[in-house]
């Protein structure tokens, strides 16, 4: 196993390549427990872990039991990654309405419906969406699904090489148009390190999109405290390979953009649906949509 592939819930991006099919048999033989009251003991993965909290079904056995363990240990994080999908949704409903028709989504994770080209191109049939993933299987499952569908396509890159990402054909299409691209970075950046410098990648993909283009981040947040329901020690062993940041540093992802308001707020605040409880409000995940001039 990769040194960095700690255990609950890893990130993808540090482990892929040659071995991925010995990894995979080993976090099934690693995960021995049936019951999740216990903790398990083996590794997984942040995309299929993630998978299973927003209801898909991509996941090996490792990855649901280290799921449901977290869910039951920290009920609150599961939470916080359904209002993160629900805001990428109202998200890209919103940037649709504003006639944003082509859209970049990196980390894009395994698909699970409302996907952004669903959502996107029955808005717009005639739009574009680029998926893009540091995972293999995400781009396989990605693949498959929209096999044959006009306007969708998926790259496999890493957004901790930017230039190389925005370098892919599918992607310079978009960006060449010179029309406005929205570019969707839900739930990825807190897996980039400090010394990946997210903030000089996110400065990169800014200045490539035209005029009129948008920027939609989501990101754990490192300065709203967790509830007391949620065990210490299950936040701490998932976030071992995650990097929350405060409001201050996801604001600055966005650079010279304008934000769309309300800015950058807790998930659920952001153009809640009407008759959004409110429940979720302040729920440890940020959100924000910026505008190029
Ligand atoms: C938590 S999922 C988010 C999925 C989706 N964006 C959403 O918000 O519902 C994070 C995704 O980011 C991907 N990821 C992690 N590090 C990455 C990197 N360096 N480059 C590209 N994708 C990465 C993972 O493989 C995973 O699919």
């Amino acid at each position: 196993m990769h040194p960095r592939c700690v255990p609950l819930f890893s990130c993808r991006a540090t482990c892929q390549g040659s071995t991925e099919v010995d990894r995979r048999g080993e976090a099934r033989r690693a995960m021995t427990i049936d019951n999740v009251t216990q903790r398990p003991a083996g590794g997984s993965e942040s995309a299929r872990v993630y998978d299973y909290f927003i209801g898909g079904d991509s996941g090996l056995e490792a990855d649901r039991s280290a799921g449901a363990w977290i869910r039951l240990q920290a009920p609150d994080l599961l939470a916080a990654m359904q209002e993160n999908r629900f805001f990428l949704s109202r998200a890209v409903r919103w940037l649709s309405r504003q006639g944003v028709d082509q859209f970049i989504d990196i980390g894009s994770g395994f698909p699970v419906s409302p996907n952004t080209h669903e959502i996107a191109l029955s808005a717009s049939p005639s739009g574009s969406v680029v998926y893009c993933d540091v995972d293999h299987a995400v781009g396989q499952r990605t693949r498959a699904l929209i096999a044959g569908t006009k306007g969708a396509d998926f790259v496999q890159a890493d957004i901790q090489n930017p230039e190389e990402l925005l370098a892919q054909p599918a992607i310079q299409k978009l960006i060449r148009s010179g029309r406005p691209v929205a570019c969707v970075l839900a739930a990825v950046l807190h897996f980039v390190p400090e010394d990946a410098d997210p903030e000089g990648i996110t400065a990169v993909l800014r200045e490539s999109l035209p005029s009129g283009s948008y920027l939609v981040v989501s990101h754990i947040a490192g300065d709203i405290p967790w509830a007391d329901r949620n065990n210490a020690e299950t936040l701490e062993r998932a976030f071992e390979d995650m990097y929350p940041r405060t409001r201050a540093q996801v604001t600055e992802f966005f650079g010279d953009f304008e934000l769309v308001a309300p800015g950058v707020v807790p998930a659920a605040r952001w153009q809640p649906a009407e008759g959004m409880s409110g429940e979720q409000s302040d729920l440890a995940i940020y959100a924000g949509v910026g505008r190029k001039a």
